[in-house]
């Protein structure tokens, strides 16, 4: 039976993989059981295991612009990376391109972070990809088991009659959920390289919002839309986070589905 280790496994993301590996010989260690810049107990946890999947991260976005350092120690996983070669899939980030121009992001295109938590998600991608690891770059996640913007908008919705959400930037709101059976689809198909984890179709944070409206039986008209600069935040975001799903074709499979019959399915669970 494959052994699976998921690391980070207190997060989001990692707690829907665990799920998805129901039945699996997981270990699945939070940051207080195993910290992945700590060489000798990476070493030793990722020897066990014949699969690793690096969930953790320091995905505080903001914060990273101040810390930078201390998100590069965790977000380029040197030691994981090391130690697990071609066994690591690791995740990463739509932060990793710049968000100019309107097409999506091919796997190969040039990336060109523009903020300081892009920057160590793509020196992660560098170290990864020197111990020939598997690089899945995923965007706009949402799952029961972690804070985030689909939740926060439930929550608006019972105690603000009008919100305004951010309409220019473009991206692909994604079920972790989803993407943790993708991730498993991946692994067993033997697949190496780089993928893009994202849902299909695209929207933008305004159009994600109004959803989640609709699906509170609540009028999608009182979310408004505003640009970027109504909320300035210490890390730029890109506009356009679409991530192109070509990669997935030669690994066998199709690409996740599309974010709005997604979000539908999760809903219940959010
Ligand atoms: N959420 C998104 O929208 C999004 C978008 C693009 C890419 N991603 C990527 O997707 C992956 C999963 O994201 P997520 O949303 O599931 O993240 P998450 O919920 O924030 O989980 C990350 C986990 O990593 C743990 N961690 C931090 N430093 C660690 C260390 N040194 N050793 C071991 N564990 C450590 C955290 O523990 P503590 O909480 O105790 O610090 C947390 O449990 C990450 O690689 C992230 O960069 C996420």
């Amino acid at each position: 039976m494959t052994r699976w280790l998921v690391t980070g496994g207190g997060g989001m993301l990692a707690t829907d993989l665990v799920r998805v590996l129901d039945g699996a010989d997981v270990r699945a260690p939070s940051r207080a059981d195993l910290d992945i810049t700590d060489e000798t107990a990476v070493a030793e946890a990722v020897n066990w295991a014949d699969v690793v999947v690096n969930c953790a991260a320091w995905t505080a976005v903001d914060d990273a612009e101040t810390h930078e350092d201390a998100a590069l120690r965790i977000n380029a996983p040197r030691a994981l990376a090391e130690a697990a070669g071609r066994k690591l899939v690791h995740l990463s980030t739509d932060y990793v391109f710049s968000g100019e121009g309107r097409e999506p992001w091919p796997e190969d295109a040039p990336t060109g972070p523009v903020n300081a938590y892009g920057r160590t998600k793509l020196a992660g991608e560098e170290v990864v990809a020197d111990h020939h690891g598997t690089i899945v770059r995923t965007a706009w996640l949402y799952g029961a088991h972690g804070p985030n913007f689909v939740r926060t908008m439930a929550r608006l919705e019972r105690s603000h009659e009008v919100v305004t959400v951010v309409a220019d930037q473009h991206g692909q709101p994604t079920w972790t959920l989803d993407l943790a059976r993708q991730i498993v689809d991946l692994v067993n198909a033997g697949a190496q390289g780089v993928f893009h984890g994202t849902s299909s179709g695209a929207t933008t944070w305004h159009g994600l919002a109004q959803e989640v409206f609709r699906l509170l039986g609540a009028d999608p008209e009182r979310v408004r839309p505003v640009g970027s600069e109504a909320y300035p935040r210490p890390a730029t975001r890109p506009k356009n986070s679409v991530l192109a799903h070509g990669g997935w074709a030669a690994a066998g499979l199709k690409p996740m589905r599309d974010w709005r019959e997604a979000l539908h399915d999760a809903w219940p669970e959010l």
